[in-house]
């Protein structure tokens, strides 16, 4: 074992691998992991190989951490650039789909894959140089209502692992971005509005980053990005619950809703009228984007 995975090794056995604490209160990825991959893409990776650029250590010895990685997508996209890269999930089945994605890969470095959640990190303090939070934190199910007490118990662990001037990279949806960037939403809106509920404000998330001695925040949005690639367009998308998979909004859309939806589809399907429906409902998607990146960096001294 080189000294580089003897390290990672024994960062990720001092603490134990914790199970259960702000599991994904709506979306079944045992299921969906089978299908995740079809639908989805990793956007946005020129803004974190720039954002990794800010941290005081040159990219090719940082230590990353995928923090909520599902399959894996994200940490493939930076293995053959960083020095180590640790993966974790709390959910069993998606955190296999990543291993598999890395087996048989050649890649000289290291990476080690954790079950555990995102606000207990099974690290030692001062760990990494970077961590990516990819379209995670909604799942934490937290809201106003707690003063977002979840988010803050994550940043605070981030802010803890994290090296001093480390780079936290945080890629969630804003309001605006749900409600404009994504033209199968317009059939589900009582879906949206409980997404909304999950994810703060950008001024709530920059001060509630700031608490957590998380400074020098910036934003970027990769506008072209598509989450779900180009399966996106898929006009049949919708009836497809392979296609749903791929975004869990619509596991929170109840039976009887969808039902309602699936006809409301099918009966645009048989007019011709699905298509010129997406197009009008994607009109503003070019104007705002997907998902943001808020990037945000460690106080040298905490
Ligand atoms: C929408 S997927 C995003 C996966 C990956 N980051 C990506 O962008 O492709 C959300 C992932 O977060 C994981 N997750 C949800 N809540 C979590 C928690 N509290 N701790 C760790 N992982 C969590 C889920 O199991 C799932 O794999």
């Amino acid at each position: 074992m080189s000294a580089g995975s003897l390290f990672f090794f024994k960062t990720i056995m001092r603490s134990r691998c914790n199970q259960r604490t702000f599991m994904s209160d709506f979306e079944n990825y045992h299921e969906t992991s089978q299908h995740y991959d079809l639908t989805r893409v990793p956007v946005g990776l020129e803004i974190i190989a720039k954002a990794l650029g800010r941290s005081p250590t040159p990219l090719a010895n940082q230590t990353l951490l995928d923090a909520g990685c599902g399959t894996g997508a994200y940490a493939a996209a930076f293995v053959s650039r960083v020095k180590g890269i640790v993966a974790i999930d709390l959910n069993p089945k998606m955190l296999a789909a990543a291993k598999s994605r890395f087996n048989g890969a050649k890649s000289p470095t290291p990476v080690r894959f954790c079950r555990a959640a995102i606000d207990t990190l099974p690290l030692a303090g001062a760990a990494v140089d970077a961590i990516m939070l990819n379209q995670v934190l909604h799942h934490l199910g937290d809201s106003a209502q707690t003063g977002w007490a979840r988010y803050r118990q994550v940043f605070w662990e981030c802010a803890r692992i994290l090296k001093p001037g480390g780079i936290l990279i945080v890629n969630s949806c804003s309001h605006q971005q749900l409600e404009r960037g994504f033209w199968s939403y317009s059939f589900i809106p009582e879906a949206l509005e409980k997404v909304k509920r999950f994810l703060p404000a950008e001024a709530v998330l920059k001060e509630v980053l700031c608490d957590a001695g998380l400074t020098s925040i910036d934003r970027e949005v990769p506008y072209a990005g598509v989450l779900q690639g180009e399966r996106y367009f898929d006009i049949r998308g919708i009836l497809d619950p392979t296609w749903r998979d791929g975004d869990s909004i619509w596991s929170l859309v109840p039976e009887t809703n969808l039902h309602a939806v699936l006809t409301e589809v099918n009966q645009l399907l048989q007019l011709g009228h699905m298509d010129e429906f997406m197009r009008h409902a994607d009109r503003q998607r070019h104007l705002v984007g997907q998902t943001t990146f808020t990037i945000a960096q460690r106080v040298i001294n905490l």
